[in-house]
């Protein structure tokens, strides 16, 4: 058993990292450390997403830098200023069409960033052949897309070979293995969380689930890629985040965990109860809703299938996903409905003046 002090959180303003912060503020009962979030607050970063968090733990427990993982000289101060012994890192360029478009910024952050992280984390807590039995610990967020794509049967384990078939998906595998490198190379105590899709509050209107709702609500069109029969598996945010802090607790260095939610779902059957849900809550007729499903082009590259076999961290970590998919998904719809405000200040552009105004483009640390 780990215990955490001061811990990295990078790309906490994100969909999982806000969400993973709230997990530890709001429900995990041994909660008693600091939490540092550094996040670069691009499109998909949104410091209203902890608002709370800031106005209760603010400058006491929590502390937010507005930066990059890219610069080196800043990671390496907010190790120092903060006697980091954790780090859990979130930040990415995570969306798939984005980095289909342009892999750019994927591979700056993605690989450069988790670099940059590795480096200071190496550097900071001068790691020897001991330090693996150490406090310390780097806990890299990755994704199951870096074992490519399934057939109709078969699942992801943690020994399948990887087979990264994106931009994205490549350059989360290309930062998987460094981050094994700097375990195998330099003892760095690291482990690993390989996850399927996350789906609930506060996650950016371009993935899937949210842009859906948000349709359904607006009476847009609601664009499926190719046949709509591509699977994903489908898990509830909190029980990720669970996840992961079973592992940065109890989790073996220098291991990866595979985490799914058992609950795979091909993406038009998923829209067809995403409607039925969504339509109940607005008070909107379902079948001309579900007249509104215009087929578009595939995606480039297109994973047919996804699906994680979690039993390695069922049976080492006894974590296991609680949230069913009707439940998950009628609580995600509902936070939809009553965060219209969220949405609109990401679409008018309110909030990023707000944000250019209140935070310089490097924050000093020390
Ligand atoms: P997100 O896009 O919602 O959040 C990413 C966050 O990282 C944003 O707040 C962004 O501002 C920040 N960021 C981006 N570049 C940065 C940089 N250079 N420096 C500092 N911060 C930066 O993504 P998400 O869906 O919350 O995903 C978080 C992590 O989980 C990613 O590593 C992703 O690969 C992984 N993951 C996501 C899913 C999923 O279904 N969403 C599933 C498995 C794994
Ligand atoms: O599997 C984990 C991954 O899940 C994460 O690593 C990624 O960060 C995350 O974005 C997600 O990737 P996907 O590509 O699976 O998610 P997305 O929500 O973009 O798409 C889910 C499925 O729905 C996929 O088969 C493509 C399809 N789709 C998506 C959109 C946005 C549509 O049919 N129409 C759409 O408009």
């Amino acid at each position: 058993m780990r215990t955490l002090k001061n811990i990295l959180v990078t790309g906490g303003a994100g969909f999982i990292g806000s969400n993973f912060i709230h997990y530890l503020f709001e429900k995990d009962s041994n909660f008693n450390y600091r939490i540092i979030n550094i996040d670069a607050l691009n499109y998909a970063g949104n410091l209203m997403n902890l608002n709370d968090v800031e106005e209760k733990w603010g400058g006491k427990r929590y502390f937010f830098v507005k930066g990059d993982i890219c610069d080196a000289v800043l990671v390496h101060d907010l190790f120092n200023k903060y006697d980091i012994d954790t780090v859990v890192h979130f930040a990415a360029e995570s969306h798939v069409d984005r980095s289909i478009l342009g892999p750019g910024d994927f591979i700056k952050t993605n690989v450069m960033g988790t670099y940059t992280l590795l480096d200071a984390a190496r550097n900071y807590w001068k790691i020897s052949d001991s330090s693996m039995e150490t406090g310390v610990l780097f806990h890299h967020i990755s994704t199951d897309e870096v074992y490519g794509s399934l057939g109709e049967t078969g699942y992801f384990t943690e020994t399948t070979p990887y087979d990264p078939r994106s931009p994205y998906s490549a350059t989360k595998a290309a930062s998987d293995h460094l981050v094994m490198a700097y375990n195998h190379t330099y003892r760095l105590p690291v482990t690993i969380s390989n996850c399927s899709n996350n789906y609930g509050p506060y996650q950016f209107p371009e993935k899937l689930i949210p842009l859906m709702i948000l349709n359904i609500l607006e009476g847009k069109p609601l664009p499926v890629y190719g046949d709509g029969k591509n699977i994903r598996d489908w898990i509830y945010v909190e029980d990720h985040c669970r996840a992961i802090v079973d592992i940065l607790i109890r989790g073996e260095r220098g291991c990866k965990y595979n985490i799914g939610g058992e609950n795979e779902w091909e993406n038009i059957n998923l829209l067809y109860l995403l409607i039925d849900i969504t339509a109940k809550k607005a008070g909107i007729d379902p079948v001309a809703v579900k007249n509104t499903i215009t087929y578009v082009c595939d995606r480039p590259g297109h994973d047919r299938r996804y699906a994680i076999d979690s039993s390695q961290i069922k049976k080492e970590l006894g974590w296991k996903p609680l949230v069913d998919f009707q439940t998950g998904l009628e609580k995600t719809v509902e936070w939809y409905l009553c965060n219209l405000d969220w949405i609109n200040s990401i679409r008018n552009g309110e909030y990023r003046k707000w944000i250019a105004k209140n935070y310089t483009e490097r924050e000093t640390v020390i």
